[in-house]
């Protein structure tokens, strides 16, 4: 299967079957949001659970939920009123508006290559001069002198680079005035922060302990792409973890080989992941790492861990003046604790999982003269414990009481799973739907039922079936979900 086709499979397939759909379609849609549809929602739920489990039923991380809209000075404190921006440029010509190091990464290689030559001979400047030349956005109208504008072709039009503030802002109360400015949180991390010493003191916790929270994240992408990849509005589940600043080294590798496991876990491909040491560092960080998931258009961080430093306490404590400091009693310092932060993306997840689970298959296939012939399988492997619906139950036909017993199962699951009933087509078509959305286990009451009380099992992968007694479904079930 071609790599480029699997997006779009996924994408169709996540419209077709509930997981996933444009947001606002019947207008024509809204850029960079989506809505979840009733498969999708079940999913993305599964997956903040299962984070929300492993990061938090833990003696020393607690959880919260912080407002999305905060006090303005947060984001002053935080440094995103200055530093959460892209440089963009405008072409003078047509209007158009591009970022400034996507134009230059967008740039065919012959004529990224001339530019550069040009630039050096003119400016007499080395290889490295050069580069630090040309990544400067303050140099961006010298630099795309010579570049052609990739919306209307014109040649030297661009502007000089210009800050744009990716925070999205709104007014609080009915006055919309400068001072009554709010915005909607770009990252739920600051929520914790200011949250700090409340919950170290509601919690009892001594250090080094966590906070985590999921929720959403709006910000104001000018290139929106990929599906969930990048969009406006998201989805973060993210966990700081407050300690001693000597441990930081140590703390940093633990978090990082805890939250590659987890997805490990929970089913993506050991091999479709890959970490990525970030050599830039943003504003606030002393060390970085993405964890990175190959998506068919290439590697996409998926989740990034952080060593935060005592950056984000000690500007809130300059800026609302309250110490957000720490005292060890043993040790009797008191110092502004470090932070190590997992931040993954829910709405990033859950596209990562949807694509590693995937597949076509060639399978065999009986046909109705009793010939054999095979036919494609479509299917997604999703760990069971993500799965949106755990069993689907069929009576075998449509007589004999299969159907009341089929349906009486499916309420005795119903109070512990997702479970979907059908008892129309074939069982061959009913495997082939709930293939395809992923449900990992189909019960089928047949004419032994009648006679013993057990069912056939179907497990998704492996399609084999095993004989369980009807009543040890929810614990047979159960066991098979535990990760
Ligand atoms: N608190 C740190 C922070 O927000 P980040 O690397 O900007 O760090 C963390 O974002 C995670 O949030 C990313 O790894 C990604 O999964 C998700 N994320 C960020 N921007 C996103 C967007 N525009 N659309 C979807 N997910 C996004």
């Amino acid at each position: 299967m071609a790599k480029t086709d699997i997006t779009e499979k996924v994408v169709s397939l996540a419209k077709r079957r509930g997981f996933v759909f444009q947001s606002s379609e019947i207008y024509g849609g809204l850029n960079g949001c989506w809505d979840y549809g009733p498969l999708g929602v079940e999913m993305l739920n599964n997956i903040k659970q299962a984070w929300w489990k492993e990061m938090t039923y833990r003696e020393n991380v607690e959880g919260i939920d912080a407002a999305i809209l905060m006090h303005p000075r947060v984001w002053e404190a935080s440094g995103h009123v200055e530093n959460f921006t892209d440089p963009m440029v405008d072409c003078r010509e047509c209007k158009a508006r591009f970022r400034y190091d996507i134009l230059l990464e967008g740039m065919s290689e012959k004529a990224a290559k001339k530019m550069k030559e040009d630039l050096k001979k003119e400016l007499n400047f080395d290889d490295d001069k050069i580069k630090s030349f040309i990544d400067d956005p303050d140099n961006s109208e010298k630099v795309l002198s010579t570049v052609n504008c990739p919306n209307c072709g014109r040649n030297g039009t661009f502007t000089k680079a210009r800050s744009f503030n990716l925070m999205f802002k709104t007014y609080i109360g009915p006055v919309e005035d400068s001072s009554n400015i709010v915005f909607l949180r770009p990252e739920t991390a600051q929520g914790i922060y200011v949250n700090f010493l409340n919950v170290k003191e509601a919690g009892r916790q001594k250090l080094p302990f966590g906070i985590a929270q999921i929720g959403k994240a709006f910000r104001n992408e000018i290139n929106t792409k990929n599906f969930l990849f990048r969009t406006r509005e998201f989805e973060q589940m993210e966990m700081q973890f407050f300690i001693n600043p000597k441990d930081d080294g140590e703390w940093f590798e633990y978090w990082k080989e805890q939250r590659i496991n987890w997805f490990v876990k929970h089913g993506i491909k050991k091999e479709k992941l890959n970490i990525h040491v970030h050599d830039k560092l943003a504003h606030y960080a002393k060390a970085a790492v993405d964890i990175e998931y190959e998506f068919p258009f290439g590697w996409g961080e998926i989740e990034g861990i952080h060593n935060r430093t005592d950056f984000d306490l000690k500007r809130h404590t300059e800026y609302s003046g309250k110490k957000l400091e720490y005292f060890d009693d043993q040790t009797k310092e008191r110092f502004i604790p470090y932070v190590i932060e997992t931040s993954a993306g829910a709405s990033r997840s859950f596209m990562a999982f949807l694509i590693n689970a995937y597949d076509e298959e060639q399978v065999a296939k009986e046909n109705s003269d009793g010939s054999k012939s095979t036919e494609v399988r479509t299917v997604l492997h999703i760990h069971p414990s993500l799965a949106p619906v755990k069993a689907a139950v069929f009576p075998l036909v449509n007589r004999d009481g299969m159907q009341d017993i089929a349906h009486n199962i499916t309420e005795d699951l119903r109070k512990n799973f997702r479970v979907f009933y059908d008892d129309s087509g074939a069982v061959g078509r009913r495997y082939r739907r709930q293939d395809e959305c992923g449900t990992p286990y189909c019960i089928t009451v047949d004419s032994e039922t009648l006679t013993n009380d057990s069912v056939t099992v179907r497990e998704r992968d492996s399609m084999e079936q095993v004989r369980v007694h009807k009543d040890k479904l929810t614990s047979y079930i159960t066991e098979k979900l535990t990760v």
